[in-house]
């Protein structure tokens, strides 16, 4: 368990050089898994004046303003931990995929996350996902479903450990397109 509090919070400017301490570490990581982050450009992020860019696209995509096709409107929440001294550090974050489409049906679901290498294996990922389906139960924001749609690789042990943890009922399994690995599809109920 997170031995310090650990809260969701959406992105803000106030947090912008713990973001970017924890986007370094990702992308300073090896990693076998697709996540966001890896396609940011972090010297960008770096500057103020992108990263309220940044900020304000991630605003337009909770409104659901100028999505590329395909895309649905997703909310962001940053994982962030409070250290003794009071200081906020940036641990993690979740995506919150309004509603579903074709491909998220199969693929991906409602909710994505990424912990911060440094804090993984330490019980932050299984609450990010507890937190998480508190703010779906609380409408923040509102899902399509009366149950959270959780997708994962069979071979994401860690990831299907945290989705089982917080209620999820197995689904199915799909095969993925160039790939040998299955993904998992749960159920999570939040009400
Ligand atoms: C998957 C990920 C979110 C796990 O985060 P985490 O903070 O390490 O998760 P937790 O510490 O809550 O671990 C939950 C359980 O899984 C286990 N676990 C975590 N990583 C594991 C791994 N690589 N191999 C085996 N078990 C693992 C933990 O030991 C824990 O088990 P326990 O409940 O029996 O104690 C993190 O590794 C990550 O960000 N990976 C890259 C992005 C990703 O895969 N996102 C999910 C896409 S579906």
């Amino acid at each position: 368990m997170p031995k310090n509090a650990v809260f969701l919070l959406k992105p803000q400017l106030a947090h912008h050089r713990a973001f970017i301490d924890g986007l370094s570490e990702l992308q300073a990581h090896q990693h076998e898994r697709y996540y966001v982050e890896e396609n940011l450009d972090l010297a960008q992020l770096s500057n103020k004046k992108f990263f309220k860019e940044y900020l304000a696209y991630l605003a337009e995509q909770e409104l659901g303003i100028n999505l590329a096709p395909n895309r649905v409107p997703q909310s962001i929440y940053w994982l962030m931990e409070e250290q003794t001294d009071g200081q906020l550090v940036w641990i993690g974050r979740v995506s919150i995929r309004h509603r579903l489409n074709d491909k998220l049906r199969k693929i991906g679901g409602h909710v994505g996350y990424v912990i911060r290498p440094s804090a993984r294996r330490q019980g932050y990922g299984s609450r990010l996902l507890a937190l998480t389906l508190e703010k779906i139960r609380q409408h923040q924001p509102k899902i399509d479903t009366k149950q959270a749609l959780l997708t994962c690789d069979e071979t994401n042990l860690g990831s299907k450990k945290i989705i089982e943890k917080n209620g999820g009922i197995f689904a199915n399994s799909l095969v993925q397109d160039d790939s040998p690995v299955r993904k998992l599809r749960y159920w999570v109920p939040y009400t």
